[in-house]
């Protein structure tokens, strides 16, 4: 069997994918697998013919660089955006991915690819934690990312002196990327609220993977990201930090994508594809009670949606299901929250066109407030 060749790359190819998988947790891992695959196939014929990526309202001219997320981050930018096969190996890489804690032509050259990736199953371990316990506190140096196994969070930021719960992590979700991909002290501290169990990735691993997969997405994403109109008005290492966070998400048609009434975790941006947007009426006019769902509002690529509820709180104000196939971008509520402050204004804006929609179908005026089931 030691005969066997593993093609360069290989190793590299499934760790990126198994680290997503870790990351965003997708319910079908087949579907998942599809469209990583396929998005990273587009990456690579985008690389090779500059001029076939689809046309960016914000592109300047020319090629440019991928951009670093800020000016605190070192050389995230880990490839130019000269011609390049987007599938890493160790045997064709060539730049640096990070200054301080991982420096790939340092690494030791070409060892087993299945050393490799048994490195970063072998990196990966579990840490148990008691209610009160801070796995994280705020100003600290990176050591570990975390992926919640089980258990309830809080999210804690101090600024002038305050401490504020910012947010809460609910059995699901990861924690600690950003001082380990932007080379920051932490930006929060998170404090177990119940017993609870998590899987650690340690720096060097994180960055050896996630911020080369960074990279990655950063290449896949960064046309589309700059096309859609909400988030226009960020500067481009903002909207870079978006694309670090995101996951993708596919929908078949007639998929439900939000459920009305239900807690909400998560905010959409419309890849591709056609969603519609129905609700189940309260008002006077609906006379069976408010069991029949009525078309509101339909939305299309380059459209958000699933906003509503992370703003104001409450549970989702409708439904959304998909017409067609349809490929979203996902962000979590955390994310949201961090990155989306600067386009608050115009979502708030939008929203408040919503309830004249409402009057504008129903005849009447619903509370979108406490949208009921
Ligand atoms: P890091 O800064 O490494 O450590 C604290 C983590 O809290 C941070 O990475 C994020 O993963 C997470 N977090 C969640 N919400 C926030 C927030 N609003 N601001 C900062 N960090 C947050
Ligand atoms: P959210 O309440 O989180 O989930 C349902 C989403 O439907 C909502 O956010 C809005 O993004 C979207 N939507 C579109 N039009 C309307 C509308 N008229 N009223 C309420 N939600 C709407």
């Amino acid at each position: 069997m030691s005969h066997i060749q593993i093609p360069p790359g290989l190793m590299e190819l499934l760790q990126g994918y198994t680290v997503e998988v870790l990351r965003q947790q997708p319910p079908d891992l087949v579907d998942f697998a599809v469209d990583y695959f396929t998005r990273l196939r587009e990456a690579r014929v985008q690389a090779f013919v500059p001029s076939a990526a689809p046309p960016s309202a914000a592109a300047e001219p020319g090629p440019s660089p991928v951009p670093v997320a800020d000016e605190n981050a070192d050389s995230d930018s880990e490839e130019d955006a000269d011609l390049e096969v987007p599938i890493p190996s160790r045997f064709n890489r060539r730049v640096s991915v990070c200054a301080e804690a991982y420096n790939p032509d340092e690494e030791e050259e070409d060892t087993d690819p299945r050393e490799q990736l048994s490195q970063v199953l072998d990196a990966m371990f579990e840490r148990i934690v008691k209610v009160d316990e801070h796995v994280i506190d705020q100003g600290d140096d990176g050591d570990n990312f975390y992926v919640i196994e089980r258990g309830t969070y809080d999210i804690l930021v101090t600024r002038d002196n305050q401490t504020r719960s910012v947010g809460q992590y609910d059995n699901r979700g990861s924690f600690g990327e950003l001082a380990l991909m932007y080379n920051t002290p932490r930006a929060a501290t998170i404090v177990a609220t119940s017993e609870g169990s998590l899987w650690g990735l340690d720096r060097v691993t994180f960055r050896r993977i996630i911020v080369k997969n960074n990279a990655k997405k950063r290449k896949m994403f960064e046309s589309f990201i700059e096309s859609v109109p909400l988030l226009k008005s960020l500067e481009v290492s903002e909207r870079m930090k978006i694309v670090d966070v995101i996951g993708e998400k596919v929908y078949k048609d007639g998929e439900r994508i939000i459920t009305q009434g239900e807690k909400a975790d998560s905010f959409y941006i419309i890849e591709s594809g056609e969603v519609s947007i129905l609700i189940k009426s309260k008002t006077k006019s609906n006379k069976d009670g408010g069991n029949q769902e009525v078309e509101i509002a339909r939305c299309h690529k380059g459209q958000y949606f699933g906003e509503l509820a992370l703003v104001t709180n409450k549970p989702r104000a409708a439904s959304a299901y998909a017409v067609g196939d349809v490929k979203c971008l996902v962000m979590d509520v955390q994310a949201f929250e961090r990155l989306l402050g600067p386009c608050m204004d115009i979502m708030k804006r939008n929203i408040s066109h919503y309830e004249e929609q409402l009057v504008k179908i129903f005849g009447s005026s619903m509370d979108l407030i406490d949208p009921g089931q």
